[in-house]
């Protein structure tokens, strides 16, 4: 078993998808950062007030609020003690960089980043149907019913999943988180995984992945 890994890859390549599987099949700890910011919305914080500002544009939220919120978290949480799964952190490499000082203090280090990789026709499809459970973040596609098959509560649609600003969001991706893949590569920790096929296939590719790492 591993230490921490980072899960990579534009919006809507299946990182949530994938992370929910191996938490529930590898015994993972996740932490999603989405997830994370859309409770401190849900709850009306200052922070999720100031958060929603920018991810409802499809911007990243700056580091100065986000960097010491996660790592803060992780601390809090006593998450250095556990094998993490990271959805949605580091997603700039100052973010990166933040994340391995904070890690200098634990006997903790990143094992592998994985890059789901999808095309943009690919994206848009699955983001513009997507669905989710508001109260267990159970994720849906077009063709789910209207309630989450876990909890029977009802699923709604992500303010930040219409046409616009998922054209924003995978610019985004492109120019801030991109330069992530470079970064992790020259770390010898980056795997490539093709996020193409279904969500089982996926998966294999993953955890293949991960075996193979280790
Ligand atoms: P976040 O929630 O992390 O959004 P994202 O990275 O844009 O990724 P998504 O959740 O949209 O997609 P996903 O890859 O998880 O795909 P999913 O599995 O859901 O972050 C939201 C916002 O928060 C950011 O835009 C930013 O503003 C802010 N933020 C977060 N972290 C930050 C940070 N570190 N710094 C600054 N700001 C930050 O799948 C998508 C759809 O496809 C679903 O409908 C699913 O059912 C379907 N699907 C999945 N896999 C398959 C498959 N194999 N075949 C068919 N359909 C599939």
């Amino acid at each position: 078993m591993m230490n921490f890994i980072i899960l990579l890859g534009p919006p809507g390549s299946g990182k949530g998808t994938q992370a929910l599987l191996l938490k529930e099949r590898m015994g993972y700890v996740l932490l999603s950062t989405g997830d994370l910011l859309r409770d401190e919305i849900k709850r009306e914080t200052a922070f999720g007030l100031k958060a929603s500002e920018y991810i409802n544009k499809g911007l990243l939220v700056p580091d100065e609020l986000i960097t010491g919120f996660i790592l803060d978290y992780i601390e809090r949480n006593k998450l250095y003690s556990e094998n993490i799964l990271l959805d949605g952190f580091p997603r700039r490499i100052s973010q990166a960089e933040a994340l391995s000082v904070s890690m200098k203090n634990s006997d903790k280090k990143v094992d592998a980043a994985l890059l789901l990789a999808l095309d943009r026709d690919d994206i848009m499809y699955r983001l513009s149907g997507r669905k989710m459970c508001p109260k267990c973040q159970s994720i849906y596609h077009a063709d789910a019913g209207d309630k989450c098959e876990k909890c029977q509560t009802a699923l709604v649609k992500r303010t930040d999943d219409n046409e616009e600003t998922i054209i924003k969001r995978i610019d985004v991706y492109e120019n801030e988180t991109a330069p992530l893949i470079d970064y992790y590569k020259k770390n010898g920790l980056l795997h490539c995984v093709n996020g193409k096929g279904t969500v089982e296939e996926v998966y294999e590719r993953i955890v293949k992945a991960v075996k193979n790492n280790g």
